[in-house]
């Protein structure tokens, strides 16, 4: 369903992918990319998002190369993402902001969206002035408004603890088994990605240097040595 093509992207004399191969076949699954900071994770959700033009290389979704077409576009055909805390609009509340995103996108069961992430007790909070955690959630939950074939979430538990963390992903891979997304997600908490993905995707310097199940990439030399000294 996803298709990524000898993308690479630079930045002026930075090459911060090169050459990226990535298929991603089934849905209803977790897809994790990890790497070291400045691997290219970012640039590659970005680039297959649309916000960052690929120098080189193409993106397909379900056959169609959508390499050239707009972020608008691609949401409009079920592609999304989490925006970190920038699609909160100040002054309304958790429930009125879910409710917008969902009369704007079609949403046919909210309540199920809101109780996956458990944000039934946040709903008559502003959204701008809920805990950070529930804010992460709220952001989660955005994504998964309108049905999206395929979402993009770039880092969705920074500054959660390792307990919340495994709740959030837990939410999510339930939701995104039954609702049939395809979740590419980048964590920076390895453990959790491979705990929870189906596949994993390792980065480094711009490269794809491994690729498979959780297992087969645990054990990859190059992403074992990718880590040494890098690891937080
Ligand atoms: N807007 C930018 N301008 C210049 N260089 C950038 C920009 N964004 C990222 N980079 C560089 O591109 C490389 C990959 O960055 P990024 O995709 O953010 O990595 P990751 O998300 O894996 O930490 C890094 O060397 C980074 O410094
Ligand atoms: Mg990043």
């Amino acid at each position: 369903m996803l298709r990524v093509e000898e993308l690479s992207v630079s930045y002026g004399s930075v090459q911060a992918l090169d050459g990226v191969n990535l298929e991603v076949a089934e849905r209803g699954v977790l897809h994790g990319i990890i790497g070291p900071n400045g691997a290219g994770k970012s640039t590659l959700m970005d680039a297959i998002t649309g916000r960052r033009r690929p120098t080189r290389g193409r993106v397909w979704v379900d056959g169609q190369d959508i390499t050239q077409r707009s972020v608008t576009w691609r949401r409009r055909t079920g592609m999304s993402r989490s925006f970190q805390r920038t699609s909160i609009f100040p002054g309304i509340s958790v429930r009125e902001q879910l409710e917008l995103v969902a009369s704007q996108l079609g949403e046919p069961d909210l309540d199920e969206i809101i109780d996956a992430f458990e944000l039934r007790a946040a709903l008559d909070q502003p959204a701008d002035g809920i805990a950070y955690g529930d804010q992460r959630r709220v952001d989660i939950a955005l994504a998964m408004i309108g049905k999206p074939s395929l979402m993009l979430l770039d880092e969705p538990a920074a500054g959660l603890s390792t307990t919340e963390t495994v709740a959030l992903f837990e939410h999510l891979v339930r939701l995104v088994r039954h609702r049939g997304v395809t979740a590419l997600v980048v964590e920076h908490d390895v453990d959790a990605v491979f705990r929870f993905c189906d596949r994993v995707t390792a980065l480094d310097l711009g490269r794809l240097i491994a690729h498979g199940t959780p297992e087969q990439v645990r054990k990859d030399a190059r992403v074992i040595s990718a880590y040494l000294g890098t690891a937080a």
